[in-house]
């Protein structure tokens, strides 16, 4: 457990479920949709990194926007906490019940609604899991305008909830500005139709931004409406080494001012990341020169043109090495060789979970000064743990992760509050995509003001005066119960 939840107790204004409450979901959903299964519970209450763990007795499977109103208007006035729950992929611990909130998960709303060709508008319902979206767009020439390594499990509204960053943000930028609409509900059952499919309306506050990123703490997203590119023919991948953490940054300038539109990933792993990679997935090599390269940067290039493209690309590599900014690379020759080197980017998370216990930190911080907090991590810990730096350099967000054999409580002491006020000192955030969730709730202030938070709280207690929506997570402790 990270600090805040150790700390945390149970908010005694909320109901326990009774079997009254339990006839009344049966009513409203039918027998199969009304879960209290021993396995599905055990899988529902733990996250996926087995660190949070609730003990909810209780699943709920909407199929419907209008099931999804009755289950919330009447927890709400029986003081039921609940907690959304998507592809449950969440590394903050925002996704599991912490004490015994109902689970309301969304995964049976999973159709897709509407596609416009045209427009590239996509219109889909909450529980769309990420992959199958992608597929669906393949088949119809465009993509999704983001990817992440949990594709396979994590769904649109969870996406949207966390408003998920991910592989291809420094190109086609965040959900707040590929979000044209949402549907969403509120605490007590009201259903704000904002699904609207325009790029441009200033008709008053645009409340769905409210949505993205609020992790389900104000409502539970039914329906997206999500802005979506048409698919380029040519994507080219290139795998490279860097000496030092300085050649990486002066990469990542000369790629954004030589590749410019074609940049569609800038990816950075350093070589205790490949490391683990290597060691802990099955299958996974590294592609260039084993154990001679500090750093790592995976670069994507997507356009319109294969030649122009590939020339451009092969153009900027040669300049690099010449001028000695990479070491080392390699440009994949087919689609096999591209999805092995994002293997490995995208391994490391898993790679992390097989290596022993982990202590996740998500930074955004100045490109500049990211890679000096993993060094001195680093001394800090000396041999008690290895200190693993990777993220997505192009967007200036930096996944620090202190890797143990098991969870231990004095090297906890050691990274926290350190990590979080270095960051605070560069004027970081200490979640730059992963949300506050429970692990950080009560660590919103190295981030936010005062004033900040208090409108945060107000708003909350607008939307959901009793606190039922996922309550301990995203503020703090001190002003989400009052
Ligand atoms: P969950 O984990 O189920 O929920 C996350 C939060 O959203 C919870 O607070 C939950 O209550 C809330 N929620 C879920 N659905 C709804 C809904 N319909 N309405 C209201 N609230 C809801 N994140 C990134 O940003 N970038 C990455 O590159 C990235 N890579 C990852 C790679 C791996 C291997 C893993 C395991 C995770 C990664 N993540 C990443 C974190 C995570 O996948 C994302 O945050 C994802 O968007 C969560 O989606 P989900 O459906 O799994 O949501
Ligand atoms: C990633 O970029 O791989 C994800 O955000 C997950 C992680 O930080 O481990
Ligand atoms: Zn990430």
């Amino acid at each position: 457990f990270g600090s805040a939840a150790t700390t945390i107790k149970r908010n005694p204004s909320f109901a326990t479920l009774n079997s009254d409450d339990i006839s009344y979901f049966k009513g409203i959903l039918g027998e199969k949709y009304v879960v209290q299964d021993e396995l599905a519970l055990e899988l529902a209450n733990s996250d996926w990194m087995h660190k949070y763990k609730g003990s909810s007795r209780l699943i709920l499977l909407p199929r419907s926007t209008d099931e999804v109103s009755q289950i919330l208007k009447y927890c709400n006035s029986r003081h039921l906490a609940v907690v959304p729950e998507g592809g449950n992929t969440g590394l903050v611990g925002g996704s599991v019940p912490v004490f015994d909130e109902v689970i309301i998960k969304m995964s049976s709303m999973s159709n897709i609604i509407a596609f416009d060709k045209v427009s590239g508008i996509l219109v889909c319902e909450a529980g769309c899991i990420l992959e199958n979206l992608i597929s669906f767009l393949d088949n119809q020439g465009f993509i999704m305008p983001l990817d992440l390594g949990a594709k396979g499990s994590c769904q649109i509204g969870g996406n949207v909830s966390t408003n998920a960053g991910g592989l291809h943000l420094v190109r086609y930028g965040s959900l707040h500005g590929n979000v044209l609409g949402l549907e969403a509900v509120l605490a007590n059952g009201t259903v704000l139709d904002m699904l609207g499919t325009l790029r441009k309306d200033n008709t008053g506050y645009d409340l769905k931004h409210l949505f993205i990123g609020s992790e389900g703490s104000l409502g539970i997203v039914t329906k997206v409406s999500i802005l979506t590119p048409p698919k380029l023919s040519a994507v080219n991948i290139a795998f490279l080494a860097c000496n030092d953490y300085l050649s990486c940054q002066k990469l990542l300038l000369e790629a954004k001012s030589k590749l410019g539109e074609i940049l569609s990933a800038f990816e950075f792993l350093d070589s205790e990341a490949m490391e683990l990679v290597v060691n802990h997935l099955e299958g996974v090599r590294n592609p260039l020169s084993p154990s001679m390269h500090n750093f790592y940067v995976l670069i994507e290039t997507t356009g319109s043109d294969e030649s122009y493209d590939k020339e451009k690309l092969e153009a900027f590599l040669f300049r690099s090495m010449e001028s000695g900014l990479i070491s080392d690379g390699v440009l994949a020759q087919d689609s096999n060789q591209a999805s092995s080197f994002w293997r490995i980017r995208e391994g490391i998370p898993e790679a992390l979970m097989r290596a022993g216990a982990v202590y996740k930190y998500d930074l955004s911080l100045p490109v500049e000064n990211m890679y000096n907090l993993v060094e001195e991590m680093r001394v800090r810990l000396a041999q008690k743990a290895k200190v693993v730096g990777y993220g997505h350099l192009g967007d200036g967000n930096l996944h620090l992760n202190i890797s143990a054999p098991q969870s231990d409580d004095m090297i906890l002491a050691q990274i926290e509050p350190y990590v979080y006020e270095w960051t605070s000192k560069y004027r970081g955030s200490i979640s730059a995509e992963h949300g506050l969730g429970l692990m950080k709730a009560n660590e919103i202030f190295y981030s936010k003001s005062h004033e900040t938070v208090q409108v945060m709280a107000s708003i909350k207690k607008l939307l959901d005066p009793h606190g039922i929506l996922n309550p301990y997570k995203v503020l703090p402790h001190s002003l989400s119960s009052c």
